[in-house]
């Protein structure tokens, strides 16, 4: 007789005072928006819901079927499905159990996903993706991604950074990295790190410096996704994403790809540009993204003397943030030093945390990392060991292709 899987069991979502319960398809349909986020589709179609049982007290019991039995986003699916299920009426309890996909189930699952072999889980150890998007362009988004992963890495948390501009890449530049990326001997592009400790990956490591790249629509989708699988990330609290500003197609990818990715939006304070910014809230909605919140930059500047100036107006902010309802994450201050920082690849945050503009973004980090979860990824195949370095040709145009 197989073994009882363990069941986590929520607490008591209602009383069942005598309503009616749900039907294994209402329950069926609900599992479909639990996406597993390594194979990027539901769970239903992925034939990885081995049992549903409909209790007459309104409690359901449901099991997952994983590929592995240390499965490291095991917790997700135990929360994404308790909450799918639980939105049903006569719902009192969820219980959600686990087993393993026997071989012949793999084989199966391998030949519904088309590939030869299972992911091997590239962000498995990433545990929050937070996207910095705006609706225009030259509002700070790069500026507060790589100020923003120096500050969270300074705080001891493990940070990495990737450039989603394919266009107008500045990561590389901001986080002061001038080298190329090497492959390992399991062909992952291993990301080169900053000083600051931040690890990053950028189109500008792979494409001569100032040459105009034309991207086409499946290629833009393409480079992200392998950015995303096909570079050793390895353990990380947070990786950030720099977007290219608008609300184009990248936003569809990076969904696709990255449906537990959450975003935070970068807006001047004039509150003419809130329309603008609410575009890229409204295309977060759209492709079902979250938004943790709104940042401010470019307020007030301030004088030696200590006057203030508002020179992009005031309040923007923390308008689109009330019309959209997440809260305010900051407001940073025009700031030269950021600026000429920037430039120069030393992140102010790391050279003058308490200057003004510095200690602004610095309070951004401690807030983000309030906000989201820290529970320590299990290690996958922690006893394979390291594979040894193969150098990337300095002038490489292509990233080395899996598969
Ligand atoms: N608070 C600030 N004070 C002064 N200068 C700033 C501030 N924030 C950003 N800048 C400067 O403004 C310029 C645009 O910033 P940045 O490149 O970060 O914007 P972006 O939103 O990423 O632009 P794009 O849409 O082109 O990618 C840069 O020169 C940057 O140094
Ligand atoms: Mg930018």
């Amino acid at each position: 007789m197989p073994k009882e899987p363990d069941r986590g069991i929520s607490p008591p979502v209602c009383q069942n005072w005598g309503m009616s319960l749900p039907s294994e398809e209402q329950v069926t349909e609900k599992l479909t928006a639990v996406i597993d986020p390594e194979l990027r589709r539901n769970i239903v179609e992925l034939g990885m819901v081995r049992s549903i049982d409909i209790k007459p007290d309104g409690q359901v019991d449901v099991t997952v079927s994983l590929t592995t039995a240390g499965c490291p986003i095991r917790s997700h699916f135990q929360d994404a499905v308790t909450s799918q299920v639980s939105s049903l009426e006569g719902v009192t309890k969820v219980g959600v159990g686990f087993d393993v996909l026997s071989d012949e189930e793999k084989g199966t699952l391998q030949q519904t996903l088309g590939r030869d072999k299972l992911p091997q889980g590239a962000l498995a150890q990433v545990n929050n993706v937070i996207c910095v998007a705006s609706g225009k362009g030259g509002v700070g988004k790069s500026t507060m991604t790589s100020n923003l992963a120096a500050a969270l890495q300074a705080q001891g948390l493990k940070t990495g950074a990737l450039d989603c501009d394919v266009y107008g890449y500045s990561i590389p530049r901001m986080l002061g990295i001038d080298v190329k990326p090497d492959v390992n001997g399991e062909r992952k592009i291993l990301p080169p790190e900053a000083p600051s400790g931040v690890k990053t990956m950028s189109i500008g490591y792979f494409v001569e410096e100032n040459s105009a790249v034309v991207w086409r629509g499946p290629m833009l989708h393409k480079a992200i996704q392998q950015f995303l699988e096909d570079v050793a990330w390895g353990e990380l609290d947070y990786l950030l994403l720099d977007l290219p500003p608008g609300t184009g197609d990248i936003a569809m990818t990076l969904s696709q790809l990255l449906p537990q990715a959450k975003l935070a939006i970068v807006t001047t304070p004039q509150p003419a540009a809130q329309s603008v910014a609410r575009r890229s809230a409204e295309m977060a909605n759209k492709v079902d993204l979250e938004i943790m919140g709104v940042i401010e930059n470019m307020s007030g500047f301030t004088t030696p003397d200590g006057e203030t100036f508002s020179i992009f107006g005031e309040g923007g902010g923390q308008l689109l943030a009330d019309d959209i309802g997440v809260p305010l994450l900051g407001t940073i201050p025009l700031s030269e030093e950021l600026r000429e920082h920037a430039d120069v690849g030393t992140p102010l945050v790391v050279e003058k945390p308490e200057s003004p503009a510095g200690a602004a973004i610095i309070e951004i980090a401690k807030r983000v990392a309030a906000m989201s979860p820290r529970e320590l990824p299990m290690l996958q195949d922690a006893s394979a060991e390291a594979p040894a370095a193969v150098k990337l040709g300095a002038n490489a145009r292509e990233l080395p292709v899996l598969q």
